[in-house]
């Protein structure tokens, strides 16, 4: 690694939107809570941000969204509650929430777009490279695809970000790239060269049918070409236009992700996701496949 690109140490989290599509369970409590299986959907990103070598998560948090802060700290009134009880098992799955990581908080006041949240995380992130993981998407695959960025960041001092192949009908729903394949990589035809990105393109329109899922490693540089992007549609400040900056001025690279990604923002991905995982489950996998196949449609 040369002197001036710096390992991926910090991680921030957006978790400050309003969840309009999960409502009504998103009015009084944070969708990044609402659990797959057995655990809030946040929790399945910080696992990512732990098994990636993150050590420092910056969560950008909003009204309501205490449960988040609760959730990851430690709580020994119920540890040694499980422990009176006999039940160490449970009171080490409680302490192990947090994995040794190093959390931090700061409030965006209004939820003025994920390019603003992200920017919100400028002073506690400083003068090195991040990751950023959208914590109502959950990447399930063979490596953490956190750490496939990291690599990519670490070797080449660009900045990289997660894409996968989706059907044409639903490239309206995604941040799409226009990229070309990078030359002699290690990561072979995985890894593109991306020249420009479009929100939520129409079928018609979109340059390519790779949409960018929910993870980032970025350069502190990122933070100058937020600052200076002007609120689009809805008066949000969109990531995607910072990203076609730092692609134009500095290179970008794109990531085809192997992992299968499960975009559980809203009602329909939800309930996908906890099928496909609640399938994958070693305690009642098994059981549940039994119930489905037995259920009458
Ligand atoms: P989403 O667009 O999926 O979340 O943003 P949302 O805005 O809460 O959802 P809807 O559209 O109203 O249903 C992806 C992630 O970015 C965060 C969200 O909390 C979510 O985890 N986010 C989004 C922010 O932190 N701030 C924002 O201004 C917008």
């Amino acid at each position: 690694m040369s002197e001036k690109i710096k390992r991926v140490r910090k991680a921030v989290l957006p978790v400050a939107g309003l969840g309009t599509r999960f409502l009504p369970a998103t009015k009084a409590q944070p969708k990044e809570m609402l659990p797959v299986v057995d655990k809030p959907l946040i929790q399945y990103a910080v696992e990512e941000c732990i098994a990636s070598g993150i050590e420092h998560v910056i969560f950008v948090t909003g009204r309501r969204k205490y449960a988040i802060e609760d959730h990851f700290d430690l709580a020994p009134e119920l540890e040694q509650f499980l422990e009176e009880r006999g039940k160490p098992g449970l009171a080490r799955m409680v302490r192990e929430i947090s994995g040794g990581l190093h959390f931090s908080y700061t409030r965006q006041s209004e939820a003025l777009g994920l390019g603003h949240a992200v920017l919100t995380a400028r002073e506690l992130v400083g003068d090195e490279p991040f990751a950023v993981l959208l914590g109502d998407v959950i990447m399930d695959g063979p490596a953490p695809t956190t750490r496939a960025l990291c690599d990519i960041y670490e070797a080449t001092g660009v900045g990289a970000i997660a894409v996968e192949e989706v059907e044409r009908a639903r490239v309206h729903l995604y941040g799409v790239i226009d990229a070309s394949p990078a030359e002699k990589s290690k990561w072979g035809v995985r890894l593109l060269k991306v020249r420009d990105l479009v929100e939520k393109p129409a079928a018609d329109k979109a340059p390519s049918n790779l949409g960018v899922t929910g993870r980032y490693v970025l350069p502190p540089e990122i933070f100058d070409y937020l600052e200076n992007t002007k609120p689009g549609a809805g008066g949000e400040i969109q990531l995607t236009d910072g990203l076609q900056a730092l692609a134009r001025e500095r290179g970008l690279w794109a990531y085809i992700d192997p992992s299968k990604t499960h975009d559980a923002g809203d009602k329909l991905g939800f309930l996908k996701a906890t099928v496909e995982l609640a399938l994958k489950n070693p305690d009642f996998g098994d059981d549940f496949r039994t119930y489905l196949r037995g259920m009458k449609f």
